[in-house]
């Protein structure tokens, strides 16, 4: 357990703790990107990131920080301390070592006692709304996983923290992407960081940066926690158009809508194609045409739920997204399916395609307001 329920009170004591040791430290100005304290003595003059969170710190969150010294902007760094009230995750001392990083310090903080970790050496925006994500249907094997982590990473790529949770009891995305990764951001900017985490472990205020929370969820609709079916904004559905399966997908839409508007009757819900072959546009034509009209009639009952033509946004098949887990066969760094195949990544331009089209039809703050005047909602 953190000693500090509050990231401020763990911030003052760590900067009293450097003041008595002879450094002139101050916390960086509010919404600061990068560190949260900057500590000047002699000729050094470090910047302190600290990390209150009861989870361990992970290699992604290391990588952040690398990133950011390694920036014009934190020039006048001599180098970095990474300090954690809950120590750091073994791939975070791998990192260290195999990345060879000489200029970042990492410290526990525990029972009023710095320690630094062993030998080697001693966002974007401000917050605005919390959004909750749940990726949700009662079917197995059509996407949930493979979207719930590169919806992350479509966000994170846009600058973004999210944290992941894992509701399926499989524990997909732990297996997939450890306890995290960090997604390095575009034309020098900072990047951020994907966290994984099970549903025990999530605090909003251990992870202030964090924008986007996104459930992968359990097809059983019972093994998911009611408390986070009930946070979701959005709420995205995958399928697929394939023409056996048609008739019992539409079925397996309707169930899903039903099962959420149990707990949650404000979330907007989206129906996603997932595996869309672009390749075939007489087909998926005909197919998408008798899948929407499936969903017109319950659409009809309930303004929130939408199908997104895939003609517009869909997740297309890729052999990126169907080997992407192969990294865990190889024992290789945890990755998302974004790397490029001959310049160009399918999967990266589909969900961040996928990011837009969610920002562009909801309105976040809307569903808030009407769930303060509907209490019983
Ligand atoms: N768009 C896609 N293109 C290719 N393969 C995909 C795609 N989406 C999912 N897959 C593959 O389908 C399988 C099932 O996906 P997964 O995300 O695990 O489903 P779920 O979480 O719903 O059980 C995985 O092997 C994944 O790699
Ligand atoms: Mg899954």
């Amino acid at each position: 357990m953190p000693q500090f329920e509050k990231d401020p009170d763990f911030k003052t004591v760590i900067l009293q703790h450097f003041e008595q040791d002879g450094w002139t430290a101050t916390l960086a100005p509010p919404n600061t990107l990068g560190y949260d304290i900057e500590l000047v003595r002699g000729s050094e003059c470090v910047a302190m990131q600290v990390k209150s969170q009861r989870a361990k710190v992970h290699a992604g969150q290391l990588e952040k920080f690398i990133d950011f010294l390694e920036r014009p902007a934190a020039a006048k760094f001599t180098r970095g301390f990474l300090l954690s009230a809950s120590g750091f995750t073994p791939s975070v001392f791998t990192y260290m070592r195999t990345e060879e990083v000489v200029d970042v310090a990492l410290g526990s903080f525990r029972e009023d006692q710095l320690v630094w970790e062993d030998g080697d050496i001693p966002p974007p925006q401000p917050k605005a709304q919390l959004t909750y994500i749940g990726v949700f249907t009662c079917k197995g094997g059509v996407g949930k996983t493979t979207i719930s982590a590169h919806l992350a990473g479509a966000f994170a790529l846009n600058g973004y923290d999210v944290v992941l949770i894992d509701l399926d009891r499989q524990s997909n995305l732990r297996k997939l992407l450890g306890d995290g990764v960090y997604i390095p951001g575009r034309r020098g900017g900072l990047g951020a960081t994907i966290t994984v985490l099970n549903h025990t472990e999530w605090r909003e205020e251990e992870y202030p940066d964090t924008r986007v929370v996104i459930c992968d969820c359990s097809p059983e609709y019972d093994a998911n926690p009611e408390a986070f079916i009930e946070k979701f904004n959005y709420c995205l559905i995958p399928t697929t158009l394939n023409p056996l399966g048609i008739n019992k997908n539409a079925d397996v839409i309707r169930r899903t809508f039903a099962a959420v508007r149990r707990s949650n009757s404000n979330a907007e819900l989206f129906v996603i194609v997932n595996n869309y072959h672009s390749d075939e546009p007489r087909r998926n034509e005909v197919l998408n045409r008798i899948l929407k009209t499936e969903f017109e009639t319950l659409m009809a009952d309930d303004p929130k739920c939408h199908y997104i033509d895939p003609e517009t946004v869909a997740i297309r098949f890729s052999k990126q997204l169907l080997y992407w887990g192969y990294h865990i066969v190889e024992n290789d760094k945890p990755q998302l399916a974004f790397r490029e195949i001959g310049g160009r990544s399918l999967p990266r331009v589909d969900f961040l395609k996928l990011v837009d089209y969610l920002e562009d039809h909801t309105n976040i703050e809307t569903a808030k307001a009407q769930e303060a005047l509907a209490p019983n909602n």
